[in-house]
């Protein structure tokens, strides 16, 4: 057989064990099961936390340390050198609305380097402009019909094949910014490409290197969120104080990720992240812990396996990755008929992160019932819709984010 047919017949039949589990997979709220979830607010020693100094103190580099070591890992500590390069810009673009910047970024360590490659739209004639930083699945050229986009490295995908997840013009004609690049230039989504990813960057070259608590994919992508941050605020035109991360699905579960530990993001949006995203992993409902495990090991630490066998021996559960990004801005989007993300579990772990919330004074979802299709729910600092339709992310998701962020980031 063809190389290329090998892949696909690989891809197909991973494709097909994935939809198999989907079918398998539990969509009964009778059938979710009993748990009791962490409390956010108890240590383990049994001190309770009434304040968010205590809060910010003890119990917040508690639960970060949790997701660390349990679930998505630690980036290892290593020092990388970034570079910029500007490879093209226009003044003229999204029909003269925005200014288009590309930028090349170079990331350096233990003798090697990657690229990455940026896409960045930001309006004209905006001073100071809020700005969201969104990964794309399938490289920067299928996120627009621009025809001057760049295509990414890795990308196989034809120009613009996503455009319709990407509102650009909404965006800029609102006065954001927005940056983008393909996950891959961080971490090539598939099992064993750990040489293809930033670790080696880090001295990392062998899954055998790997400790239990090192960090793999999610934890890579979000550390490439950060480094498009790092390189935005050097830029006079981006407000500091308005930086949003946002993904979808996977990427969800990656911008949740990175907003809980670089608190200079003003806020954190995720788009159908489900299962070890936003969605609570003690309800046994779509995408479970065991599922995710076995089809996606490569994107969580490896103690996160042990966990598959008994989900609620975990010490922490989804509603307190939430609660790290207190007290700023958090959405959280779900799609009705995406049951394979559970909606309701993405629910009630914001509601549940409410209670760190309520520390800062705000309002929070804690007595609100679960929102109607489309319907908006805002309250303090949470968001949350269930929108109609599928796994997506459409004009109306980015309509939702825009207006909280219009509300919300002063
Ligand atoms: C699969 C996976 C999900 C993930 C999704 C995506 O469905 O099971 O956990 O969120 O892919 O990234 O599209």
């Amino acid at each position: 057989m063809k190389k290329n047919g090998a892949i696909l017949l690989i891809a197909g039949l991973f494709l097909t064990s994935l939809s198999v589990q989907a079918q398998n997979a539990n969509y009964k709220e009778s059938r979710v099961g009993s748990y009791t979830l962490p409390d956010a607010l108890t240590t383990p020693d049994g001190l309770q936390i009434t304040k968010k100094k205590a809060w910010e103190k003890i119990r917040r580099p508690q639960i970060l340390q949790l997701f660390q070591d349990n679930e998505y890992g630690v980036m290892p500590d290593a020092e990388i050198v970034a570079e910029y390069r500007v490879v093209e810009e226009s003044d003229n673009a999204l029909a003269g609305k925005a200014i288009r910047r590309q930028v090349e970024m170079t990331f350096s360590g233990n003798g090697q380097s990657r690229t990455m490659l940026v896409l960045i739209y930001m309006p004209k004639g905006v001073k100071k402009c809020p700005v969201f930083v969104s990964p794309n699945f399938q490289g920067n050229a299928t996120t627009t019909d621009d025809p001057a986009v760049i295509e990414s490295q890795y990308t196989t995908f034809v120009r613009a094949n996503q455009a319709s997840r990407w509102s650009y013009d909404r965006i800029v004609s609102s006065g954001y910014a927005v940056a983008t690049f393909h996950y891959y230039d961080i971490y090539y989504d598939a099992d064993g490409k750990l040489e293809e990813s930033v670790y080696p960057l880090f001295g990392i070259n062998s899954e055998a290197a790997l400790r239990d608590n090192t960090g793999k994919a999610i934890a890579a992508w979000a550390w490439g969120c950060s480094r498009v941050l790092d390189y935005l605020l050097t830029l006079k035109n981006i407000d500091k104080k308005r930086t949003i991360v946002m993904g979808h699905s996977r990427l969800g579960k990656t911008a949740l990720w990175c907003g809980a530990q670089d608190q200079r993001f003003a806020m954190v949006i995720s788009n159908n992240s489900g299962c070890s995203g936003a969605a609570l992993s003690r309800r046994n409902y779509g995408e479970t812990v065991p599922s995710i495990n076995r089809a996606f090991p490569w994107w969580f630490c490896n103690k996160y396996r042990s966990y598959s066998q008994n989900v609620s021996s975990l010490p922490m559960d989804q509603h307190e990755l939430l609660a790290l990004i207190a007290p700023r801005p958090v959405y959280v989007a779900s799609a009705q008929e995406d049951r394979w993300a559970d909606p309701r579990g993405e629910f009630l772990a914001l509601q549940e992160a409410g209670k760190v919330y309520a520390l800062y004074k705000y309002d929070t979802l804690r007595d609100c019932s679960f929102p109607a299709p489309d319907e908006h729910l805002w309250k303090g600092q949470c968001g949350y819709h269930m929108r109609t339709g599928i796994h997506d992310v459409t004009d109306f998701d980015w309509q939702s984010y825009i207006e909280f962020a219009n509300e919300r980031l002063k």
